[in-house]
């Protein structure tokens, strides 16, 4: 379909100068944040989403549909097909054996065959969602243990990170504090080492690494996207800086503030490129966050809010 809109303003454009008003974009950009298991499950609490996700998206121009987990394939491939990217969120679930990490899977195979055949379809992960982004691409278990839990770090920028999709667009002041500032916040035990993504063809074929950080030891992959797809993943914490308050390591600065912003900005104009939609706007309705209320929890979790399914 986008192909398409490109090819016809290509033809036209020798002809007429209304070139641009051909082009085709979705602003009204639907995207799915993957639900995962509760720790503990209790009546009305089998799994949930923390709310962080969704208003990082909506903050750009979103709307969120949440993506449970257990569904059959068949409902995922007409969820799918309604949504215009998906969101893979931090969490602890097994990103080998969960209904999160089955979910995550049958998405990643949709999205990979739908972008070979020129269907955009903009997959993100967040720190749990960078990891089980290592493993779908490599098919191996890669993490390693590092002291990454609860610490805002400045990114380090890899060359390749300049021409980079995810950062070109960035203002040079966002960029400037993101290189300078600690504003990236780390919650994770496990990560991906420049050593175990260096000896791994699998990932080393489909990312492109952006930025690097080390806990003082080990240096590790922090930001990455694929080269041929519209595969996103941080080991960091985007979502936080804007939203959650529970946690004293999280950086609450103007600079901190953008940042959020400006990821969530990036990752809604990529969804803005599919035109995905659901059968009719009832199902469409049906299917919004909207109609679920989270809870406060900010006083007893980490979220401040969590929508429970
Ligand atoms: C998902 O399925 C597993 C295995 O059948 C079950 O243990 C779990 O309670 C289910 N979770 C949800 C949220 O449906
Ligand atoms: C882990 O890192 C923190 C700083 O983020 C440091 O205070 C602590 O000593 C480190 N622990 C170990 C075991 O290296
Ligand atoms: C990055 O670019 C700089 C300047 O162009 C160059 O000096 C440096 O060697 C490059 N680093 C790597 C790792 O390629
Ligand atoms: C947390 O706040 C909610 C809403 O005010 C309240 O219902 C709940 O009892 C509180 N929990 C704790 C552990 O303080």
């Amino acid at each position: 379909m986008s192909n398409f809109a490109l090819l016809f303003c290509f033809a036209f454009s020798t002809l007429s100068s209304s070139c641009t008003v051909l082009k085709k974009r979705n602003d009204k950009p639907i995207i799915g944040v993957l639900a995962q298991e509760v720790d503990s499950p209790q009546p009305q609490k089998a799994s949930y989403i923390a709310a962080s996700y969704v208003k990082f998206l909506e903050s750009a121009g979103a709307r969120v549909v949440p993506v449970m987990i257990n569904q059959t394939l068949e409902e995922y491939k007409t969820l799918f097909n309604s949504i215009n990217g998906i969101l893979y969120p931090g969490g602890d679930a097994s990103i080998v054996s969960s209904g999160y990490a089955n979910t995550a899977r049958i998405f990643y195979k949709l999205a990979i065959e739908a972008n070979l055949r020129g269907d955009y379809f903009p997959v993100w992960g967040t720190c749990l969602g960078f990891e089980e982004l290592t493993y779908l691409t490599s098919g191996k278990q890669l993490l390693s243990q590092t002291n990454t839990s609860g610490v805002a770090l400045p990114l380090v920028f890899t060359n390749a990170s300049r021409e980079s999709k995810l950062f070109k667009g960035f203002p040079a002041e966002v960029l400037d504090a993101l290189a300078s500032e600690p504003i990236t916040e780390n919650s994770h035990e496990l990560s991906l080492t420049l050593e175990s993504y260096n000896s791994n063809a699998d990932l080393r074929k489909f990312y492109n690494v952006l930025t690097l950080n080390s806990d003082g030891k080990t240096e590790f992959v922090s930001t990455m996207e694929a080269y041929g797809f519209p595969i996103y993943g941080t080991q960091w914490h985007p979502e936080k800086n804007a939203f959650e308050w529970t946690r004293p390591y999280i950086p609450h600065s103007p600079s901190a503030v953008k940042t959020t912003f400006f990821m969530a900005d990036f990752m809604v104009n990529e969804a803005r490129k599919n035109f995905h939609k659901f059968e009719d706007e009832e199902v469409e309705k049906r299917a919004l966050i909207y109609n679920y209320n989270p809870a406060y929890t900010g006083n007893k979790s980490a979220f401040e809010q969590i929508y429970y399914f």
